[in-house]
């Protein structure tokens, strides 16, 4: 594992895009895991520059994101595919119809994780997985719990998640109580994991997870058993590693 220490979030986000980039321009087919959120819209300002800068090249890649609320059309503000086109898609020159995400609306959930999973496999697995961390210790929507849930499954969010997400809501009240989501051997089967935090409230999380035990009840600490992880995070951030 490598942990690439950054002074602030500008410097996590381009430490971070650095790594997206060199995976791109070093396999132009890359399929690049995505995740959204606070923290990965500064990589993504950072990759836009560097496609305008022409440095980057979408034209080819492909992406599959880590999760979606359910119940949210793709047209929703608060959907993470309205997130995704506003963040990244819609300034770089990558192929729509090469982008996926779970389908908010399937109400059919064994029909929508069968067929995320189907997608991701069916497009050559994950080249570069880039995540986030929750500050309960979640990656994707892999919610603390008893066991490492495998693959694509709708997860009931953890409360600490819709407190903490409802600053993107107008009330708690509108937050999804439910989300599709990647697992764990979908996230670990990923070539490389790109794992970026910044701030002091995900020093605990990020600690147990890099150096804590294996175990569900901290999910990203699945992370220990994959053999090319990079870790960017600010100083907040790694304050008690
Ligand atoms: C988002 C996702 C989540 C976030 C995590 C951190 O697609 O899967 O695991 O990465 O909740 O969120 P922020 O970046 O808002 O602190």
């Amino acid at each position: 594992m490598i942990i690439h220490k950054a002074k602030d979030y500008e410097d996590m986000s381009r430490k971070a895009a650095n790594i997206i980039s060199a995976q791109i321009i070093m396999k132009p087919k890359a399929v690049l895991g995505l995740a959204t959120g606070a923290t990965p819209t500064g990589v993504y300002r950072q990759l836009i520059e560097r496609y305008q800068k022409g440095d980057v090249d979408f034209s080819q890649i492909a992406t599959v994101n880590l999760d979606e609320y359910k119940g949210l059309s793709s047209n929703n503000k608060q959907s993470y595919h309205y997130f995704m086109n506003r963040y990244l898609f819609d300034h770089v020159n990558i192929n729509k119809g090469n982008t996926y995400m779970p389908n908010g609306l399937e109400e059919d959930e064994a029909f929508e994780c069968n067929r995320y999973n189907e997608i991701i496999h069916s497009i050559g697995g994950i080249d570069l997985q880039l995540l986030g961390i929750g500050e309960n210790g979640h990656i994707g929507f892999n919610e603390p719990g008893e066991v490492f849930e495998k693959g694509t499954h709708c997860v009931a969010l953890a409360e600490h998640t819709i407190k903490v997400n409802a600053k993107f809501f107008s009330s708690v009240k509108e937050v999804p109580t439910h989300a599709y989501s990647m697992g764990i051997k979908n996230i670990m089967s990923a070539n490389k994991i790109l794992l970026i935090a910044f701030g002091v409230s995900k020093a605990k999380a990020l600690y147990d997870s890099l150096f804590g035990p294996i175990v569900p009840n901290a999910p990203a600490s699945i992370l220990q058993l994959h053999n090319d992880v990079t870790v960017v995070a600010d100083e907040e951030a790694l304050s008690l590693v």
